[in-house]
């Protein structure tokens, strides 16, 4: 059992970024440390749908596996504290940001595409990148994908080696004064 270390945020989180960004190891860490209830996006559609992602892109296309995406977030408009790990495209569609902007704080989590290659370089459940891992493919599908990601973003932490604690204690921080703002 982890040592709870903050309080729980009156804000749902969503975590956008793209694959590796962190999303995953930050909402266990928020979970863990924060007392908030984990949804990763991922996750959930596989449950529902009994196939990993790649067999769903295999089998039903990518479109089938973004409706999906855009349903989820419909479904989990009911729900407090909590902190949902988003797919990295999950923001490419504007309904999925408005959904996210209507339930909570949007942060995106950035890091280059040299950390990225390093972190999904042994993972196979990538569709998009099986057969691109190399930092070139990487680098532009990034900006391809930032223009989006920066319009979703309520705020952005860069993760490049950092911590997931130091991470978090940013993410927190800017979590306090947004909402001090607002
Ligand atoms: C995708 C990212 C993946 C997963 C799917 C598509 C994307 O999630 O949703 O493979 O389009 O960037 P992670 O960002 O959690 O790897």
């Amino acid at each position: 059992m982890e040592q709870q270390t903050g309080h729980a945020c009156s804000s749902n989180i969503f975590l956008i970024g793209f694959m590796g960004s962190g999303k995953s190891s930050i909402s266990d860490y928020l979970r863990d440390h924060y007392a908030m209830e984990k949804i990763e996006m991922d996750q959930r559609i596989v449950q529902k749908e009994g196939m990993s992602i790649s067999e769903i892109f295999d089998t039903h296309g990518e479109e089938y596996f973004r409706n999906l995406e855009t349903q989820l977030l419909v479904e989990l408009q009911q729900k407090q504290n909590m902190v949902v790990s988003c797919g990295g495209g999950t923001p490419m569609r504007e309904t999925n940001v408005r959904q996210m902007k209507k339930n909570g704080k949007v942060v995106w989590l950035t890091a280059s595409p040299e950390t990225i290659y390093e972190r999904v370089k042994d993972s196979h459940d990538r569709p998009l990148l099986e057969g691109n891992k190399n930092t070139d493919f990487i680098a532009k599908l990034m900006s391809r994908r930032r223009p989006k990601y920066e319009a979703a973003a309520d705020f952005t932490i860069q993760t490049d080696g950092k911590s997931c604690a130091k991470i978090c204690e940013e993410l927190m921080q800017k979590l306090v004064e947004w909402e001090k703002q607002s």
